[in-house]
């Protein structure tokens, strides 16, 4: 190298161009939106807990189909004590609620021609309610229209068309009475003057 060359400045070298700076990352592709395992467990606990539940409903359901509702009914044919428990002219309301009946005691029923006892039922011959026995006025009366009817459970007043029902009744081999709802007798049909009807004693 000559003397000249070593004096010349050597002119300084332009600046590198700085690399281009790389995009920046979205945020949210930084972070995946992972399902958090937390939410995951909860949603399927929520799913089965109504999968469970809707089972028990169905299963529920086939059981109340399975076993309907049963009215129990008082059995028709019944015992109703001894006849020296009555008195003669009585109307016996023991068994009113149950069986849906008044014991009559008469001295004397012209239909069966006899002194005995007769089962009378307690349902009103218009709509089917129930009459109440009324001691002072020797009636029974309905509270719904006003039906009257006489010991014999004949009508007299009211909008009722006919006369009250008599079940079959008889003594039981102990001695009580047996009462036989299966089997009723109607004024309007000649049918009190069957024996069956009305117990002689
Ligand atoms: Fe008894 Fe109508 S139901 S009078």
């Amino acid at each position: 190298m000559s003397k000249e060359e070593s004096t010349v400045p050597s002119t300084p070298a332009p600046p590198k161009p700085a690399p281009p700076k790389a995009p920046a990352k979205p945020a949210a592709a930084a972070a995946k939106p992972a399902v958090p395992r937390r939410s995951f467990l909860s949603w399927m606990t929520l799913a089965w807990t109504a999968f469970t539940a809707s089972m028990l409903a169905a299963v529920t359901a086939t059981a109340r189909f399975m076993f309907p509702n049963v009215l129990f009914e008082p059995p028709p044919t019944f015992k109703a004590g001894y006849p020296n428990e009555i008195q003669v002219g009585q109307v016996d309301e023991r068994f009113k609620q149950k069986f849906a009946i008044w014991l009559v005691r008469t001295a004397y029923d012209q239909y069966a021609n006899a002194t005995g006892i007769f089962a009378l039922s307690t349902v009103c011959t218009h709509l089917g309610c129930t009459p109440n026995w009324l001691e002072a006025e020797q009636k029974f009366k309905c509270p719904c229209h006003g039906s009257g009817y006489y010991k014999t459970g004949v009508n007299f007043e009211g909008p009722t068309p006919r006369p009250l029902e008599r079940f079959a009744i008889s003594l039981a081999d102990d001695g009580q009475i047996l009462v036989d709802k299966s089997r009723k007798f109607q004024q309007e049909k000649g049918e009190w003057s069957n024996p069956a009807a009305f117990l002689k004693l």
